[in-house]
């Protein structure tokens, strides 16, 4: 059994045990997670991971903001470079501007090949420049896959807001998270982790669908899961 299959039964059985129970962010079986670009929302998703157990190394180009950062969570939090968060994580987490996205790719290289990568990022010309023009024709998923070549990408978390990524684990359940993503194992995984903090994640599609996970879209913003299901059969 790969280390993923291992990794996924443990963590649903667990899911499935304190389902009935008042919402717990503790997740039974630990997973490593490398944050590469620890912004607004790469800060907030590793924060609630922190809390949830889940041991999580934040990284940027700026590795004594990410220390502090680190510092103030406390429990599993660290910090290192791109590279290093890279190689430490199981599952990574990309939230940089798309822009920065070709960089990261290089940088990170075959350190991101068959890795989990929940991928954040979200292309705006009036930002990001040409990259944006591009990855918005191709299709934000398809570009993502793209620029960092082997990952296992899970497009989620495109279009709320990082501050409710946060506190959302408050109510549990009442916000759905389109996902997309062409890797069922890697679906699976970035599933549990996404409801272990509150939202309820809605398969979308394909890594052909992340062009609607972006903001903008009929997707973008906060809705139920039954509502996200509703608008998702409407678009192709
Ligand atoms: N903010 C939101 O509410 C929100 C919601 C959903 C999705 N998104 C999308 O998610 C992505 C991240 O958004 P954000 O708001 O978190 O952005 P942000 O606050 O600007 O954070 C971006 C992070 O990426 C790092 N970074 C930039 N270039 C890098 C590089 N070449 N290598 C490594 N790290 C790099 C930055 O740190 P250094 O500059 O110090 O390296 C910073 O830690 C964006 O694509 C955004 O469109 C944002």
């Amino acid at each position: 059994m790969n280390f993923y299959r291992r990794r996924f039964l443990v963590v649903t059985g667990a899911a499935a045990s304190t389902a009935l129970l008042p919402f717990s962010i503790r997740s039974a079986e630990p997973l490593k997670i490398g944050i590469i670009g620890a912004g607004k929302v790469g800060s907030a998703l590793g924060g609630v991971w922190v809390q949830a157990g889940h041991e999580v190394m934040f990284s940027s180009r700026h590795l004594e903001d990410d220390q502090a950062l680190a510092a103030s969570l406390g429990g599993g939090a660290r910090a290192g470079t791109p590279r290093e968060a890279a190689a430490f994580g199981e599952v990574l987490l990309v939230a940089v501007p798309y822009g920065a996205l070709p960089d990261v790719g290089k940088d990170l290289g075959e350190l991101v090949r068959g890795k989990v990568v929940i991928d954040t990022c979200n292309p705006f010309p009036n930002r990001d420049g040409e990259i944006a023009d591009w990855a918005l024709r191709k299709g934000a998923g398809y570009a993502s896959a793209e620029l960092l070549p082997g990952a296992r990408i899970v497009r989620a978390f495109n279009a709320v807001g990082a501050a409710r990524m946060a506190v959302v684990h408050e109510q549990p359940g009442q916000v759905g998270m389109p996902i997309a993503g062409d890797d069922a194992e890697a679906l699976e995984i970035a599933s549990i982790l996404i409801r272990e903090i509150g939202f309820e994640p809605v398969l979308v599609g394909g890594l052909a669908m992340g062009k609607y996970l972006r903001p903008g879209t009929p997707l973008a913003g906060e809705r139920g899961a039954e509502e996200i299901r509703q608008i998702a059969a409407g678009l192709e």
